[in-house]
């Protein structure tokens, strides 16, 4: 458990360095990441390297006995280098050239830009991989921020020809994958193929669905040729990336395969106003962020990273680049840092050490004022640290891991899928995830987000969202696992190539739920249908519920036919005109529409009894974490929340009664 920041030498004159690195030290921070945007300073003019101010600044830091983490500068290339090739600008689906002048003005399939970066990631690699302060590289900087994954370049159409080729092996193979013959869209080589933009009406969707499948594996590849560049001159220091907040627009999975730390920027407040949340909510929220926005990032990060996942960049206060940008209520920077922690974090770095005068984040707190005073998310930063070193003192295992018994499969080509295919306009996968997530944690349980593909043995409750394309063998290891299943709607309705499977969604779940899909129907946002209890769901023990689907119905036929065995089909609960709303068979449970907050709830904590689980409400603004043999105990609302039960000695940070936005850590087995 670990603190760092986030440094620009380059913004500050050279005098105050060495005064910010002792600082740095007396505060408690560790690690400093440097250099992401410094490229015009490393290389100014072509060819013409400028080390020594860079030596400089990590002989200052690394004196003051803090480790580095040295990145690439390819998120920034320079005015130069855009000047000779040009064709390092991405095109937007537009068919405009993005220009130069503020940042990741890049193609990740330029042949230019791939040979410039790689010659710059090895200057840069070859000068400080075996610095003894150098102990950690970040690749870029926030790979896809500004909607940059995806390009209409020349370069990429060429390349996304080869992916096609690669992925086809021939172009008959393709037209019949695509169902090209549809508005006489055959094509006769891989050649004829553009980029599926500019089209008089709706481009066609598998064409569509592969250019962004496309997309993601440059990011991948891009990635994967910096890593193996560091690696190459700098063995045994960690590499990482630092990803964003709930970002999907590429595989996370496949690029953080290729590291060995996947970390994540949270700006909770930044988040929340810029995201899908309804209005009531980021009021609600306004200076707290919503209580499982970080906490469904630190699982999906943790998952995918080989080593303890980190915040790159932790809000410090207000930022700049959001509608509105309101300031952190007193305890949220701590209170964030710590419930990092509780998710697995091995380091918590702010953004950034002092707030900038200039350019374009000027309007953005760091941990000091821009005169150079400690801000209010400095002085929690320096709280964070001296718990710190009380909570390892108290209790050595803290940082320990964790273990979760509830898997939630987290997919990006699903939101891809469904963006190309809405069927409904609001029907957004990130949000949905979020929701069934959301109904988790508000039940006391700690969940480990993992791809489709994850071994599913040992956990009790396997909770799959939406998920359009399943793997072959999802069907078997759901099985296999002998957790409980809750799928959502939509899960197993379409092939790998966007098709409708022959025998109907949920296409290879049907034998494992023995019922069929006949018919979809979406429902505008101010409708909504309602959903009843059914005997069956209701039988000696439960009570009848009742709530209401939104944005989505399918019709679910659980009748006999041929081919399908039907035997010990439930249906748990029906829509107001008597169609299955909620259908059980064995330990899988599929969910026809999207509940209401309350219901999913309901349904959630009815399955997670019955496989075993601890189910405890936690109300609306209380979250707990268990982490190394602690339990985290954090609180978003505005009232003292009393812990019952817990011996006041277990304590070892807080006590039983947790403030607004205050924190508390109990020894679990005490
Ligand atoms: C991040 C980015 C940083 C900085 C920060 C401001 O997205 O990585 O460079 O721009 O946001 O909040």
């Amino acid at each position: 458990m670990r603190l760092g920041v986030c440094y620009y030498p380059e913004h500050w004159p050279e005098s105050m360095w060495e005064d910010d690195a002792r600082r740095m030290k007396a505060l408690g921070i560790s690690q400093v990441r440097i250099a992401e945007f410094a490229w015009s300073r490393m290389e100014p003019s072509p060819g013409e390297y400028d080390w020594g101010w860079l030596d400089r600044a990590v002989d200052v830091l690394g004196n003051a006995g803090l480790q580095v983490v040295m990145c690439t500068p390819t998120a920034t290339p320079p005015k130069w280098l855009i000047d000779r090739h040009p064709d390092i600008l991405p095109v937007g689906a537009d068919g405009r050239v993005r220009g130069f002048g503020s940042r990741r003005h890049y193609d990740f399939s330029s042949p230019s830009y791939y040979e410039a970066s790689q010659r710059i990631c090895t200057a840069v690699a070859e000068r400080y991989g075996k610095h003894p302060a150098v102990a950690y590289w970040q690749t870029d900087n926030e790979f896809g921020c500004h909607q940059t994954v995806v390009s209409y370049s020349p370069a990429a159409v060429a390349r996304f020809r080869e992916w096609l080729r690669a992925r086809y092996g021939t172009i008959d193979a393709l037209n019949r994958a695509w169902g090209t013959v549809f508005w006489s869209m055959e094509y006769r080589s891989f050649d004829e193929i553009d980029a599926p933009i500019g089209t008089v009406t709706e481009a066609h969707p598998s064409h569509r669905l592969d250019y962004r499948r496309f997309a993601s594996d440059e990011v991948a590849r891009y990635n994967r040729m910096q890593v193996e560049v560091i690696r190459a001159h700098s063995p045994g220091r960690p590499v990482a990336h630092n990803f964003m907040q709930l970002f999907t627009e590429f595989d996370h999975y496949k690029v953080a395969a290729d590291l060995d730390v996947a970390t994540w920027d949270s700006y909770p407040l930044g988040a929340l106003e810029e995201l899908w949340f309804a209005p009531e909510l980021k009021a609600r929220w306004l200076r707290t962020g919503h209580p499982d926005f970080a906490s469904f990032n630190h699982d999906v990060y943790r998952g995918m990273s080989k080593l303890p996942f980190w915040v790159m960049e932790q809000q410090p206060g207000p930022v700049n680049w959001a509608q509105w940008n309101p300031a952190p209520l007193p305890g949220m920077v701590r209170l964030w840092s710590w419930e990092a922690f509780a998710h697995g974090a091995g380091c918590v770095s702010y953004f950034r050490w002092r707030q900038a005068p200039f350019a374009q984040e000027q309007m953005h707190a760091g941990l000091n004022t821009p005169d150079n005073r400690l801000d209010l998310g400095g002085n929690e930063a320096t709280q964070v640290a001296a718990d710190i070193r009380r909570v390892l003192d108290a209790h050595a295992d803290a940082a320990g891991d964790v273990r979760a018994a509830v898997a939630l499969v987290f997919d990006y080509e699903a939101k891809w899928l469904f963006e190309v295919q809405p069927q409904g306009a609001d029907f957004h996968y990130p949000r949905f995830a979020f929701e069934y997530y959301s109904a988790l944690r508000s039940l006391g349980l700690d969940v480990d987000i993992v791809p489709a593909h994850a071994p599913l043995d040992g956990y009790k409750l396997v909770v799959v969202p939406p998920l359009p394309v399943v793997p072959d063998d999802f069907a078997d290891r759901l099985a296999r696992c002998g957790a409980h299943v809750v799928l959502g709607p939509r899960t197993g309705s379409k092939t790998r190539d966007l098709q409708i499977p022959s025998n109907l969604p949920p296409g290879s779940l049907a034998g494992l739920l023995g019922a069929r899909v006949w018919r979809v129907e979406s429902l505008r946002p101010n409708v909504d249908v309602p959903v009843v209890s059914s005997h069956v769901a209701t039988g000696a023990a439960a009570q009848p519920f009742a709530g209401v689907g939104r944005h989505w119905r399918d019709l679910i036929d659980t009748g006999t036919d041929a081919e399908r065995d039907v035997s010990g089909v439930e249906v748990r609960a029906t829509f107001g005109d008597g169609h299955p709303a909620w259908v059980r068979r064995g330990r899988v449970n599929y969910l026809a529409s999207l509940f209401d907050d309350a219901l999913t709830a309901h349904v959630i904590a009815q399955i997670a009894g019955e496989s075993g689980l601890d189910v405890t409400a936690q109300g609306e603004s209380v979250r707990v974490s268990r982490r190394g043999g602690l339990t985290y105990v954090f609180n978003y609302g505005e009232a003292t929340h009393t812990i019952d039960g817990v011996d006041a000695a277990a304590f070892v940070l807080g006590s039983r009664d947790v403030e607004p936005q205050g924190v508390a850590a109990y020894r679990t087995s005490a």
